[in-house]
Order: structure tokens, then sequence, then C-alpha cells
């Protein structure tokens, strides 16, 4: 007989219990792993991308629950672009059907949707459901949801140098001496968020992929093992957990 046994990868904190006290306040996530995970069943990408989305759904209800204050999604890269038209076209419909049935439920938890990224070269379907779930969402102060929509890091950087430029030139009291971390900070699409404490990586791939290249410098790192459709609650759990051992390790030094 096939002998079956469960194999335990990531799960090295079964044990542990999560410390209500020490959750992340923003996590950001490289949501990796539909094509491999729609491969694997031999179904086309979109059906993964569905499913990637469906997954959203279960993280977001996730980290309200555990009071995490900011959410950072990485849905598409200013690279995804080059993917076949199908697929891209679909992900760009996602957010429409994500909204269509999932606003109401973020409204009713107090979740406030925003994004980073250049969100106006994206079509317009998908720029008319993001702005109606921003508006409808923009009075709420519980977590805040935010999605990463053709957003690539150097860009937002060299974008964030000719916005202080422009600012510079158009004032004649400016002095180079005044650009500092902070001021630099205050122009990046992230202005109104603190740095993530806790970086996840589904799908086992170990890179950075162009997101928040600068906001991710002081932040914990996890390549989690499995693929981003196949993710759950007690996986975002497990994540905080590791990042709450390496946190006490670090402060017993
Ligand atoms: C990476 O997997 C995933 C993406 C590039 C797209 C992720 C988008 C979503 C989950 C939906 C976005 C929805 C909303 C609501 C904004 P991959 O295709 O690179 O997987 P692979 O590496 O296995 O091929």
């Amino acid at each position: 007989m096939f002998k079956r046994f469960k194999k335990k990868v990531n799960k090295p904190n079964e044990k542990e219990t999560l410390n209500l006290h020490n959750i992340p306040e923003h996590i950001a996530i490289i949501m990796d792993g539909n094509g491999r995970w729609a491969k694997q069943r031999k179904m086309p990408r979109i059906k993964g991308h569905y499913e990637g989305m469906q997954t959203i759904k279960k993280v977001t209800r996730a980290a309200h629950q555990l009071n995490v204050k900011y959410l950072t999604l990485y849905a598409f890269s200013t690279e995804n672009w080059s993917r076949p038209n199908e697929e891209v076209n679909y992900i760009m419909g996602l957010p429409v059907n994500f909204l269509n049935s999932f606003l109401p439920e973020l409204i009713e938890k107090n979740v406030r949707v925003e994004t980073i990224g250049f969100t106006d070269q994206l079509p317009e379907k998908t720029i008319q459901a993001i702005e109606t779930a921003k508006s409808q969402t923009a009075q709420n102060d519980g977590l805040t949801l935010i999605f990463a929509i053709n957003y690539g890091g150097r860009a937002e950087i060299i974008n964030s140098v000719r916005h202080l430029i422009q600012d510079a030139r158009e004032n004649a009291d400016f002095s180079i001496d005044t650009i500092d971390e902070s001021l630099f900070e205050s122009y990046l699409m992230t202005a109104n968020y603190p740095d993530p404490e806790l970086l996840i990586r589904t799908s086992g791939e170990q890179r950075l992929s162009n997101f928040l290249i600068w906001q991710l410098s002081y932040s914990e790192f996890i390549f989690y093992k499995k693929l981003w459709p196949d993710f759950e609650e007690t996986d975002l759990i497990e994540c905080i957990k590791t990042y709450q051992l390496r946190q006490r390790r670090f402060g017993g030094l």
C-alpha cells in the first residue's frame, strides 16, 4: 500500500501561539504562483488569477480580524503588460469582479480601499471600479487595503524625483540641503503609510520583483512555499508567527 503522509512545509511554528500584541501594522504581499496553480490542474492561467482573487478576500478578512492596519497587495506590475493580451485583459477585469462582489463586505468591515501605481494608464472600466471603491470607503478607518496596480518601485522613485525637482524649480527658496529621507518619502506613492514590517512572497520565489524597493529596506521577508490560490488564513497566521519569532530573537540579542 502506498503510504500517504502530510508534508510539513512552512509549518515550523505550529506549537507557537500568536501574540496578538505584536501583529505587524503593515503587511505587504507578493501574490505569486497563480499561473503554476492553474498549470498543475491543467487549467488556463486565468483560472489561477480568478482563484487568486478569491484568496484576496480570505486574506483581507483575516487581516481585518487580526487588526492589521495596512495590507498592500502586488496585483499588477509595470512589467506585467508584456504578458499575453488575453491574460492582461482578464487581470484588468478582476478589480471590477472583486469590487462588485466584495465592496459591501469591505464597507461593512470598515476597510478603506486605496491604490498605488500608475492607475491612470489602466482601462476605463478598471479605473471606474477602483474610483468607486475608493470614494465609498474613503471615510473608513479600519484596515487600509492597498492594491499596487501598474506599480513598479523604480518607476515610483523616478516619478518622485521628477516631482521633487519640479517643486524645487517652482520654489526660489528651495535648498538642496532640505532633501532628506523624510522629504523624499513624502513624494512616494506610499507617503501616507508606514513602511511594511513584513513582506510575504508566495510560491517559493525569492525575489522582490521591483516591489516597494525603498519601503522594504528594513522589513522582515518571508518566502512561503504555497502558491497564492492555496494561501489561507492559517498561512497568514503562520507567517506572522514566524515574524514574531524573528522579532523576539532580535530583541533578545
Ligand atoms: C502572479 O502570479 C500574479 C499576478 C501577476 C496577478 C495577481 C492578480 C490577482 C491575484 C488579482 C488581482 C485582483 C484585484 C482585485 C486587484 P503569476 O501569474 O506570475 O504566477 P506564476 O509565476 O505561477 O506564473
